[in-house]
């Protein structure tokens, strides 16, 4: 029935248009919230579609995962399940609660099928974000490959000096740890200058020893390995990519990292500009997201599947809006992909859609040739 909410969608997008960006975002939401696991449920639910990965540990029921901030406080995730995602990110979220900038916030250019927002991480902070959290893993029931997989993207407050970032990671990832099936940290902070060490406060090789010293305590701790993922700017220059590329590499292949799973998510939203001159709200600050922003992280998951080699899980994501998208990212070496923006113009319809060919490309490429 995916045509017909396709259809659904198409004939109901006008009038959520009509309203402000984020008034609809947050009614939706709400409405969402209300009505998983009820009858209402069947309008936007559809089959999840079976293309297991097994990657960085964890057993994916298929690749296709919703981006972080779109359900920032972690609120939604049945509602995001009988969509059909195979895996899930809430927040981000750092320690304190963080203040938003005036509305309005978050704007859409139709014509660029793109978003810019300024909307900040979440409100309350762990305190409000953690009860939230361990509602929704039992919301979503016991673990096992064909759940939906619960990612965590955490981050350092704004207002953390960046000689303290690693604190507020460590603070973090403590809280949500036994909690999450993998934890993102956000080191791509939309609108703030600098490479990856500035984002965490030191030298990418020291940075990355100190988390995984903590994540050995919170191994030992509760008996389980977690994944972790960085994410990253698509408006790293040449520098700030190889640098951060080559510590990884190494990190990864010493001793003490060789253990130790990490992986990327390329990329998160941009600052730059140059396809939107003349378009309404095009010089709006912010993070752009959506199609202008597709070949630039398609570049980055290029420039980092030829810096890391095979092996490293890389989550693909920036500018979805089609199941040829989503094979494009595969294409330049992602395992997995994200969507925010397409969900937004093309409905949840855009999961099956995109899940399904991506599941029918993997049987066409192993089926055996007949010529
Ligand atoms: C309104 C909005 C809020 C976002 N908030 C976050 C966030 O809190 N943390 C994060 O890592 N990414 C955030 N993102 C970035 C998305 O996760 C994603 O990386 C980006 O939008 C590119 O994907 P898309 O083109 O499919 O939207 C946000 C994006 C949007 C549009």
């Amino acid at each position: 029935m995916a045509w017909l909410q396709r259809l659904g969608y198409r004939l109901i997008r006008p009038v959520l248009f009509a309203l402000d960006a984020e008034s609809t975002h947050e009614r939706l939401l709400a409405w969402l919230e209300r009505t998983q696991g009820s009858a209402w449920q069947t309008l936007y639910q559809l089959p999840r579609t079976h293309d297991p990965l097994s990657l960085a540990g964890l057993q994916f029921p298929n690749r296709v995962g919703l981006a972080a901030g779109l359900d920032k406080s972690a609120r939604c995730l049945p509602a995001m399940s009988a969509m059909g995602f195979g895996f899930a990110e809430v927040g981000s979220v750092a320690p304190q609660g963080e203040s938003w900038p005036a509305r309005p916030r978050l704007f859409r250019l139709p014509q660029a099928k793109a978003l810019i927002n300024r909307i900040g991480y979440h409100r309350e902070g762990l305190d409000s974000f953690v009860p939230a959290l361990r509602q929704a893993r039992e919301q979503l029931g016991e673990p096992g490959p064909e759940v939906m997989k619960l990612g965590v993207n955490i981050a350092h407050n704004v207002a953390t000096p960046p000689e303290r970032a690693l604190s507020d990671h460590a603070r973090c990832l403590r809280a949500v740890y036994p909690l999450a099936d993998y934890v993102t940290i956000n080191l791509s902070r939309p609108r703030v200058q600098g490479g990856p060490s500035e984002a965490s406060g030191m030298a990418m090789p020291e940075w990355l020893q100190q988390i995984d010293t903590l994540r050995l305590a919170l191994q030992d701790q509760h008996g389980r390995a977690l994944p972790l993922f960085l994410k990253i700017s698509p408006d790293l220059d040449e520098a700030q990519a190889g640098e951060l590329a080559q510590a990884l590499l190494d990190h990864i292949q010493s001793p003490a990292g060789k253990t130790l799973r990490w992986g990327l998510i390329a990329t998160n939203t941009s600052a730059d500009r140059t396809e939107l001159s003349g378009l309404r709200h095009g010089a709006e600050p912010g993070g752009l997201s959506g199609l202008p922003l597709r070949t630039r992280s398609n570049q980055m998951i290029t420039r980092f599947r030829q810096a890391l080699g095979p092996d490293v899980p890389i989550i693909g994501v920036g500018g979805i809006l089609s199941a040829g998208d989503a094979l494009a990212k595969l294409h330049a070496g992602a395992d997995l992909v994200q969507l925010y923006t397409g969900l937004i113009y093309r409905g949840p319809a855009l999961v099956s859609e995109v899940a399904r060919e991506l599941a029918q490309a993997r049987a066409r490429a192993t089926a055996p040739s007949t010529g």
